[in-house]
């Protein structure tokens, strides 16, 4: 089959497109015939940590037909129509084929298309535990939403609304059409306007993306609200774990999500999906030969939306 391998001999182009052999599934697992992949930030920065993949292959986001089944699998037949996030069991999504646990896949809706649902989980499982579990998010609650242009951001202003809460949403200038189109009630362009000093507070912020210290985050928080770090720089992500605990004194709550794949948070959402309540926003899509052009747009960090491989092109 067709892959993108990672091959730091290949440096610095470590993304190859080459032949690799075709995996045969266990007892325990699915052979899925992949139709379209999303990238995501979980790609190039494990990349960059060194931590690679065991068959060399990332790609965690699929979407794809069951091509094979292992004798113990009862949750899907041949020709099932599914998708996932497979980073927790080892990525392998840059290619047209991975074996997969069962417990990794949810059905796809046959009306939604494979491009669409490939699309979802990592950004909007992301989205929501952030916003739900991290966030305790409440209808009418002012929710501050930082980097609300990218993967999880455009899920993020979506759910947020789906929750009943009123959206101010942070983004460059070139989103804001977009993000008010999902029904933010604020969009502030942060070329042109500073968040931080509007004198505005919020029961609930995201930190998704955006330069801000935790400070700044603090300090826009209503009485009794909650900051959820969610991403950006390293150094920011690794503040909020060392500090936030510490700066939780007080009435204000200064969280830190890790998010997990979760099928029924999946099911979740991709019923919002086919139900027309939240669209996926897709910015490019790539054939799987330029994943690693596709990669490096995604890690200027200035998409809007997600970033698709179509793997099998014409069918997604
Ligand atoms: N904690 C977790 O479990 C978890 C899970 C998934 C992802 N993440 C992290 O969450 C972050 C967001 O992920 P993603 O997939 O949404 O990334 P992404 O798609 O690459 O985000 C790109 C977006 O960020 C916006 N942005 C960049 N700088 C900004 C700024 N200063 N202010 C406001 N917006 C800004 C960009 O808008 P402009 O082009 O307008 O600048 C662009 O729309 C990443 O850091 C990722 O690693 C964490």
């Amino acid at each position: 089959m067709k892959a993108v391998v990672y091959d730091k001999r290949e440096s610095p182009n470590v993304l190859v497109f080459r032949e690799v052999e075709k995996p045969i599934p266990n007892d325990n697992e699915v052979l899925v015939k992949i139709y379209a992949v999303s990238i995501n930030a979980a790609d190039y920065r494990s990349m960059k940590l060194g931590i690679i993949p065991k068959r060399k292959i990332f790609g965690a986001d699929i979407a794809g037909r069951v091509e094979a089944v292992g004798k113990n699998i009862n949750k899907f037949t041949i020709g099932d129509e599914v998708f996932g996030d497979i980073s927790a069991c080892g990525f392998g999504g840059f290619a047209e084929y991975v074996v997969v646990p069962e417990s990794a896949l949810a059905l796809k809706p046959v009306s939604v298309p494979f491009e669409t649902a490939a699309a979802v989980p990592m950004a909007a499982v992301t989205a929501l535990q952030a916003l739900r579990n991290k966030g305790n998010i409440q209808p009418g609650q002012k929710v501050l939403i930082c980097g609300a242009g990218g993967g999880v951001g455009t899920f993020t202003v979506q759910l947020a609304k789906h929750f009943g809460a009123e959206v101010t949403a942070v983004c460059g200038e070139k989103n804001v059409k977009v993000i008010q189109s999902l029904g933010a009630d604020y969009v502030i362009n942060y070329n042109e306007n500073d968040f931080t000093k509007s004198g505005k507070h919020y029961d609930l912020v995201l930190a998704l993306n955006g330069n801000h210290s935790l400070f700044t985050y603090k300090r826009v928080l209503a009485p009794k609200g909650i900051n959820v770090m969610v991403g950006g720089s390293l150094s920011q992500v690794i503040k909020s774990l060392l500090f936030g605990a510490f700066m939780s004194i007080g009435n204000k709550k200064m969280r830190f999500l890790a998010a997990k794949p979760n099928i029924k948070d999946l099911e979740f959402i991709i019923k919002l999906v086919e139900d027309g309540k939240v669209k996926p926003i897709i910015d490019r899509h790539y054939p799987l030969h330029e994943t690693a052009e596709a990669v490096r747009y995604l890690s200027g960090g200035h998409t809007l939306g997600k970033v698709i491989i179509e793997v099998a092109q014409g069918t997604v």
